[in-house]
């Protein structure tokens, strides 16, 4: 298994291409089970977790294509892949597929919209807390869905098309949103959701089934409209840019210090998290290119904060921010409020010096003056890369084991840190 080994110390410095947001990628290559058209997506990054839906949709007859390296492709752009589900020869997506990626789960809507039935494998996914499916499930029925749960997989059956209907979430849920938006752009009549995600990529699914035909109002709202239509066709969508890699990124300087522009990023997909990084001593400053990030100098001050759905501060951000607290001249407060016992990365940033007490969603920290290398690892993909800034910052040498965490959310994480300057390397093996 990869490991990434790290030497702290070193300032960043220079340009971070973002690349395209995994959690758009993911459900934008799900809605190609809408259409028998060709869905062009750009902007696709490079991850395990794309490969691995590839996979999954390969197995229900899409087609994937992706088009080529040329000679003086640049490797920061990222890639152009074309999904063709004319013929769906199967409507179930297996355990062995779904069980290591949450979001295949969502496969469930297109599938019942276009087909009339589905048979899908109960997720898996990063170990974070008990994350069920019940709201996806009540989304389906209150399109027309009928259920059945049987030896792990959920059935949904609609063998006269879904309809229409009021879908109202007990709670703020993306999967659930996207579920429920996939599964009404074909159902006959008008679907409401109420309290539906607002999260940016869930706009970024709804510009594209737009554009594929569908009659949707209000994403990016709480209130969402769909008129059913009868059929969708193909179009070319690009992903937008990765708030969360972002947010990552801006984390690590403001933890290193230095100076660097997050290319492509865009301010207003992440102005929580900004305002709370300016808020530790970062500068922060938005410019035609993107948002560049510096801090020389000062001490970084520590902040009280809670996660909450999107526009509040991620919770995919939330790890990060902690370990950027553990240097903090004072003690911080980081509120979990959307995943119980997301708190895997306290232990392991532990292991670099790091003062962290855990009451029940709160975690306390007390800035260190130093943290120390170690050899660390973490079950979660954020969790992971929180143990990266860290380790950016700790004198010595660390190893962040079980790499493929990373590499399932951040494209070529290495490489972009090593060209502003980090000491950071994958051994392989
Ligand atoms: C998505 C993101 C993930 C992010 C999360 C919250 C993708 C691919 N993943 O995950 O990175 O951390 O949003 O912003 O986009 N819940 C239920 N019942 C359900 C569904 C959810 O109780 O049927 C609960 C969950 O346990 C959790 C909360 O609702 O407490 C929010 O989860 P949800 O927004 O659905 O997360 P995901 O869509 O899985």
């Amino acid at each position: 298994m990869d490991r990434i080994r790290i030497v702290g110390g070193q300032k960043l410095n220079g340009t971070i291409p973002i690349s395209g947001a995994k959690n758009a990628t993911l459900p934008l290559m799900i809605a190609s089970l809408l259409t028998e058209d060709r869905l062009v997506l750009e902007n696709v990054p490079r991850l395990a977790d794309v490969i691995q839906l590839q996979r999954i949709l390969g197995n229900h007859g899409v087609d994937v294509m992706i088009a080529g390296k040329r000679a003086g492709d640049e490797p920061n752009i990222g890639r152009t892949i074309e999904l063709s589900a004319k013929h769906i020869v199967d409507t179930t997506a297996p355990y062995e597929l779904v069980s290591t990626m949450r979001a295949s789960f969502w496969v469930i809507a297109p599938l019942v919209a276009r087909m009339g039935e589905a048979k899908v494998s109960m997720p898996g996914g990063c170990t974070i807390g008990t994350r069920p499916v019940d709201l996806l499930i009540m989304a389906l029925e209150k399109l027309g869905a009928q259920i059945e749960i049987e030896g792990g997989y959920v059935i949904a059956r609609a063998k006269n098309g879904l309809r229409g209907g009021d879908i109202n979430f007990p709670k703020v849920t993306v999967g659930g949103t996207h579920t429920a938006l996939m599964a009404a752009v074909l159902a006959k009549g008008t679907t409401v959701i109420e309290n539906a995600a607002r999260e940016p990529e869930i706009t970024d699914v709804a510009d594209c089934l737009t554009k594929m035909g569908a009659k949707i109002t209000g994403a990016g709202t709480s209130r969402i409209v769909v008129e059913g239509v009868a059929g969708l066709n193909g179009a070319r969508h690009s992903v937008l840019p990765d708030r969360i890699e972002t947010g990552t990124y801006a984390m690590a300087v403001a933890m290193t210090g230095g100076d660097v522009l997050l290319q492509h990023a865009r301010p207003e997909l992440l102005q929580a998290a900004l305002d709370v990084i300016a808020q530790a001593g970062a500068t922060v400053t938005p410019t035609n290119e993107g948002i560049r990030i510096s801090r020389n100098g000062s001490g970084l001050k520590p902040v009280d904060v809670a996660t909450a759905p999107f526009p509040g501060f991620p919770t995919d951000l939330q790890a990060q921010l902690m370990a950027l607290m553990t240097r903090a001249e004072g003690t911080s407060h980081i509120t979990e409020t959307i995943f119980e016992n997301r708190f895997m990365h306290v232990q392991e940033l532990a292991r670099l010096g790091a003062q962290i007490q855990l009451n029940g969603d709160t975690a306390t920290i007390e800035g260190v003056k130093r943290l120390k290398g170690a050899p660390v690892m973490a079950t979660d993909l954020r969790a992971s890369v929180s143990l990266v800034i860290a380790a950016l910052a700790a004198e010595g040498e660390t190893t962040v084991n079980r790499v493929y965490h990373l590499d399932r959310g951040f494209e070529r994480l290495e490489q972009k840190l090593a060209a502003c300057g980090a000491m950071i390397e994958r051994i392989s093996g």
